[in-house]
């Protein structure tokens, strides 16, 4: 058996725990070819690196990061911080010779993700980005139908991800709600590179945007009895076209904070003339496809735990967020490793500049009001 991989995680919030959860049961991923193990966790503050005690492979909890940086003992670093501080911790990594599993959105702004990529082709180090709902059965049946050219031609693509928690005007603010934290492009920072991650792969990159950006709640209270601004874009509506197989076909990317019900709702629908699908992580172990015969039928099949990379887990049971959390770690890391085998894989540095490139062109479509082509930025 191979040495694991040592993993080091900055910043030990919802996300870093996450990765403890999945590291610390590797074990259920069947003859998988890498092992791993959590090493070292950093966080400024006191209460997640307490928290890290109870992880029995953690060796090195720091509140510096340039300690766990410095230790020979990690091989991959995960971070997981605000955005105003993805530039130039992720490019610290880089610059110490680890590699660098990076969270979205890849750095607060456009300029913030060239300068990662530049980075990270200059010390040649194995970066990726984190998307995860792709890794689940049924996106993952989407995107072969979709690549499979069975579908016909291609009417439209809609894509999203809704949340609903911040339609309560009493949910204090935090730093995802405030432009010098999140960044100006807010909600699509936040959920857009879950979105895009399936259609940039099948090759479908929006040629131009018309951005509808809304803020809709403009301060929350402050947690000490007073109220703060919530500058931040709630949510975004971006009507695209991409040229697919010599026409233009709309594409139309949807992120709410705002979305009457939606808890965590990442969706992806994609219609043609012969055939479709969608796929909603509200139904989450069910397929749709649209079948044109002499009649026209949708068909739902339920599908069970159809894993990237098998598990101990029976075929008939459903996944959830733990487990697509968990093969995308498997999928990282077997990718490190030149062990994919032509799965699908991590959002790659490239695909995360052009979800950038997007954004900053909705951002001035919304300004201008109008549409904008993404050769102008
Ligand atoms: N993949 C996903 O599904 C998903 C979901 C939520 C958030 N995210 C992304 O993950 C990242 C973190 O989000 P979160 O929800 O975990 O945030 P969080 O606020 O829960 O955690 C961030 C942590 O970073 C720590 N931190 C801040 N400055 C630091 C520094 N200089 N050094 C070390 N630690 C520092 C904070 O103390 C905090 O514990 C963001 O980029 C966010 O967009 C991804």
């Amino acid at each position: 058996m191979s040495a694991p991989v040592r993993i080091g995680v900055i910043g030990g919030g919802m996300m870093g725990r996450e990765v403890a959860s999945a590291l610390s049961r590797w074990f259920v991923l069947d003859n998988f070819p890498v092992r791993a193990e959590l090493m070292g966790v950093c966080d400024v503050a006191e209460k997640p690196r307490e928290w890290f005690r109870q992880v029995p492979t953690v060796k090195l909890i720091t509140a510096d990061y340039r300690q766990l940086l410095a230790s020979n003992e990690i091989d991959v670093v995960y971070v997981a911080v605000p955005h105003d501080l993805h530039e130039s911790i992720y490019i610290d990594v880089l610059k110490s010779g680890k590699d660098l599993f990076a969270e979205k959105p890849f750095g607060i702004d456009l300029q913030a993700a060239r300068a990662i990529s530049d980075a990270a082709n200059h010390h040649g180090r194995f970066v990726r980005c984190s998307s995860e709902f792709p890794f689940l059965p049924g996106p993952q049946r989407v995107f072969q139908m979709a690549r499979s050219g069975r579908l016909g031609r291609l009417i439209e693509i809609r894509t999203g991800f809704h949340h609903c928690s911040d339609l309560d005007p009493s949910k204090p603010i935090n730093w995802k709600r405030q432009i010098k934290t999140c960044g100006e492009i807010g909600v699509m920072g936040d959920l857009g590179m879950h979105m895009v991650h399936i259609p940039f792969r099948l090759g479908w990159k929006p040629k131009r945007v018309y951005a509808q950006l809304q803020k809709i709640y403009h301060e929350r209270p402050d947690g000490r009895g007073g109220m703060a601004a919530a500058d931040t874009w709630d949510n975004a509506m971006l009507h695209t076209e991409a040229d697919i197989d010599g026409a233009e076909v709309p594409m139309r990317f949807e992120m709410k904070r705002l979305a009457p019900g939606e808890t965590n709702t990442w969706f992806l629908e994609i219609l043609g003339t012969d055939g479709g699908a969608k796929f909603s992580t509200k139904e989450p172990k069910t397929l749709w496809t649209f079948t044109r015969e002499k009649e026209q039928f949708w068909q739902r099949t339920d599908l069970g735990f159809q894993m990237p990379f098998p598990t101990i887990t029976g075929g008939i049971l459903e996944p959830g967020f733990p487990d697509c959390f968990l093969q995308m770690w498997a999928v990282f890391l077997a990718e490190r490793a030149g062990k994919l085998e032509g799965r699908f894989g991590c959002v790659t540095p490239a695909e995360a500049l052009q979800s950038h490139e997007l954004f900053a062109a909705a951002l001035r479509s919304h300004a201008d009001k109008r549409a904008i082509s993404l050769g102008e930025i």
